[in-house]
C-alpha cells in the first residue's frame, strides 16, 4: 500500500544509508568539494538538531545542522536539505526546515548559515551577508550565503572566518 503523507523524526543512526543515497541522487559526487560540505568533514552533525521525513519505513526528506563558528561566535551550518524526488513539491522541505530552525532556537542557539537560493531560505528569515563579511573554505556564489538569526542581536558584529566547531 502508498502511504501519501509523511512524518518529521529526529534522525537515527539507522537512516544514515538512506540519506547518503539521498545525497548523491540530490548533489552527485561533486557535492564533496563545496564549502559547506567541507565544512562538515570530520564534525559530526548535531544528532539533537537534523530530522528526517519519513513515509512509512521510507525516507522522504532529511535535514542536519552541524556546529560551526563565524569569526568567533559559535553557529550552525544547515545542509544538506533534501527530498526524494517523487516528494518534492509537497511540503516536506519547509517542514523538515521548520522543525529544525525550531530545535535549534529551543536549544538555546543564535545563528544559522547556509549556502542556498535565497527565494527558498528567505522565508525562514534567513538573509544575504554583506560582500566579504564572511569567508568560506571554498567560494561561494556571495548571493547564496545566507544567514538567519534566531535570536534577538544575533547579526551584531557579525563576519570572518566560517571554520569548524567540534
Ligand atoms: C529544495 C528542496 C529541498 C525543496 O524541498 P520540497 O519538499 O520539494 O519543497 P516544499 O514542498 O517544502 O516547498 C515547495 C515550494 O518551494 C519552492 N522551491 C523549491 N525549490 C526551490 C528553489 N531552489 N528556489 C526557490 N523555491 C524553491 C517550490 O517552487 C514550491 O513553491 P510553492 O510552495 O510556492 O509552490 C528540494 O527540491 C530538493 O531536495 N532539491 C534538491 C536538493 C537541493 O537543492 N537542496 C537545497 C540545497 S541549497
Amino acid at each position: 500500500m502508498k502511504i501519501d503523507s509523511f512524518t518529521v523524526l529526529a534522525e537515527q543512526a539507522a537512516d544514515d544509508p538512506a540519506i547518503e543515497a539521498l545525497h548523491e541522487t540530490a548533489f552527485g559526487p561533486g557535492r564533496f568539494a563545496r564549502a559547506a560540505s567541507i565544512l562538515r568533514e570530520g564534525v559530526p552533525h548535531d544528532p539533537e538538531l537534523s530530522f528526517v521525513a519519513k513515509s512509512g519505513l521510507d525516507l522522504v526528506g532529511s535535514v542536519r545542522l552541524t556546529p560551526i563558528r563565524i569569526g568567533a561566535k559559535p553557529a550552525l551550518l544547515l545542509g544538506p536539505l533534501a527530498v526524494v524526488n517523487s516528494w518534492k513539491g509537497r511540503g516536506a522541505g519547509k517542514s523538515l526546515m521548520r522543525t529544525a530552525l525550531a530545535a535549534a532556537t529551543e536549544a538555546g542557539h543564535q545563528l544559522v548559515l547556509l549556502v542556498g537560493d535565497e527565494p527558498y531560505y528567505g522565508p525562514f528569515g534567513f538573509q544575504r551577508v554583506a560582500p566579504y563579511q564572511v569567508t568560506l573554505p571554498a567560494p561561494a556564489d556571495p548571493a547564496r550565503i545566507l544567514v538567519c538569526p534566531l535570536v534577538q542581536g544575533a547579526m551584531e558584529g557579525l563576519g570572518g572566518v566560517v571554520t569548524r566547531r567540534a
